[in-house]
């Protein structure tokens, strides 16, 4: 497994070096070589050389490279973020990296916020399409400063796009025996692309006939989320309302510091990440919890073959949760690299 990682920013550099730490743990046990290579680009990169990412940069990523794993990108220093969606949009856009994939899973009755369920009722995964969207950047300003101005921001969605995330999903409910999709958009306020994905969800959903595909208005979706998670086993939506849906996800699951997620193409390079951002307060304290991270780790070794060591990186982390080895954000008093140290002593191999 040869590794380029990215520790980015703030909290990012802190939780990287944990989950580097249970991957290099892992592969020495099950010999699996393992190479991380480092790659600098971050705020401070970005502040001292004016380059976020060298020419060339993706392409390496795609060309020698199993895989990327993510910190976070952040810095008050780089107010319009440049650097950050340079790097981090970058990514998404020019590897292609169309599917992004965040298992909800509550790893412990104490993270479920929920007073009458525990956490076994939480346990669904959100694909949200990666590359579209309002996200593509398009749209503008017209008189901009005065009493008259007109912004506009487009939202994008392709058949190409739409159908590749949906036909995804219903990929992933088969190969793992999940039996419901539900696909979630606003088409009755966004009707044009609202249109797209009602007519491309009907089509591809009859290619899988024992799977039940239904459909909610995104608003109705996190309204049942909270009222009943157990109704949900595979959710695919688009690029914001899966950025939304997703952060009410990892608030089911114990906060963000646990929050681990995916950026796929299938059969090309893919890119993996905690879902939180560079929380620049917790930089360097010691606080922010690595767990995030580290469950990422572990979809990143499922993602190359290594299931059975993806699933003992989960049940160490488990392990930590239920017995207190964990940082303050989910009810422990260790430091970060006390945590990752942690998940590395539990993991039976
Ligand atoms: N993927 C990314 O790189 C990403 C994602 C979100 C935000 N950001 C950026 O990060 C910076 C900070 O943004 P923000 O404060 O809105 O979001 P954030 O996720 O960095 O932090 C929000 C809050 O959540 C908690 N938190 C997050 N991660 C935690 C962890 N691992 N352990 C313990 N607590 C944790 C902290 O209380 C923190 O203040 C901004 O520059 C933002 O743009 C980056």
């Amino acid at each position: 497994m040869k590794i380029a990682v990215v520790p980015g920013d703030g909290i990012g550099v802190d939780v990287t070096a944990e989950a580097v730490k249970v991957l290099d743990r892992v592969c020495r046990q099950r010999s699996i070589p393992f190479e991380p290579v480092f790659f600098p680009w971050s705020a401070d990169h970005y502040l001292s050389t004016g380059v976020t990412i060298p020419p060339g940069g993706f392409d390496d990523l795609s060309r020698n490279y199993d895989a990327v794993f993510m910190g976070a990108f952040g810095d008050p220093r780089v107010p319009d973020m440049k650097h950050a969606a340079d790097i981090l949009l970058g990514a998404r856009f020019q590897l292609d990296l169309y599917v992004n994939y965040r298992p909800v899973r509550c790893l412990d009755d104490r993270l479920c916020p929920l007073r009458d369920f525990r956490a076994a009722d939480v346990d669904f995964v959100v694909f949200r399409e990666n590359t579209e969207g309002s996200y593509v950047g398009a749209g503008g300003h017209l008189k901009k400063g005065t009493p008259d101005e007109v912004a506009t921001q487009e939202d994008v969605s392709t058949r190409k796009g739409v159908e590749r995330i949906i036909r995804y999903a219903f990929e992933f409910a088969q190969k793992r025996g999940r039996k419901r999709v539900v696909m979630s958009d606003k088409s009755n306020a966004m009707r044009f692309v609202g249109d797209l994905w009602q007519r491309t969800f009907a089509e591809v959903s009859r290619e899988f006939a024992g799977i039940e595909a239904s459909h909610l208005y995104i608003d109705a979706l996190c309204m049942q989320l909270i009222k009943d998670p157990r109704q949900f086993e595979v959710i695919v939506t688009n690029n914001m309302f899966g950025d939304i849906a997703t952060d009410l996800g990892a608030a089911l699951q114990g906060g963000l510091g646990m929050a681990a997620s995916g950026n796929l193409h299938p059969g090309r390079v893919s890119m993996f990440e905690p879902v939180h951002g560079s929380a620049p307060k917790y930089a360097g304290t010691g606080k922010a919890n690595p767990f995030g991270a580290i469950l990422t780790a572990g979809l990143l070794l499922d993602h190359l073959g290594h299931a059975e060591e993806a699933a003992a990186v989960e049940a160490a982390v488990a392990d930590c949760v239920r017995q207190g080895a964990a940082t303050a954000d989910v009810g422990g008093s260790l430091s970060t690299a006390a945590a990752g140290d942690a998940v590395c002593q539990r993991l039976r191999l």
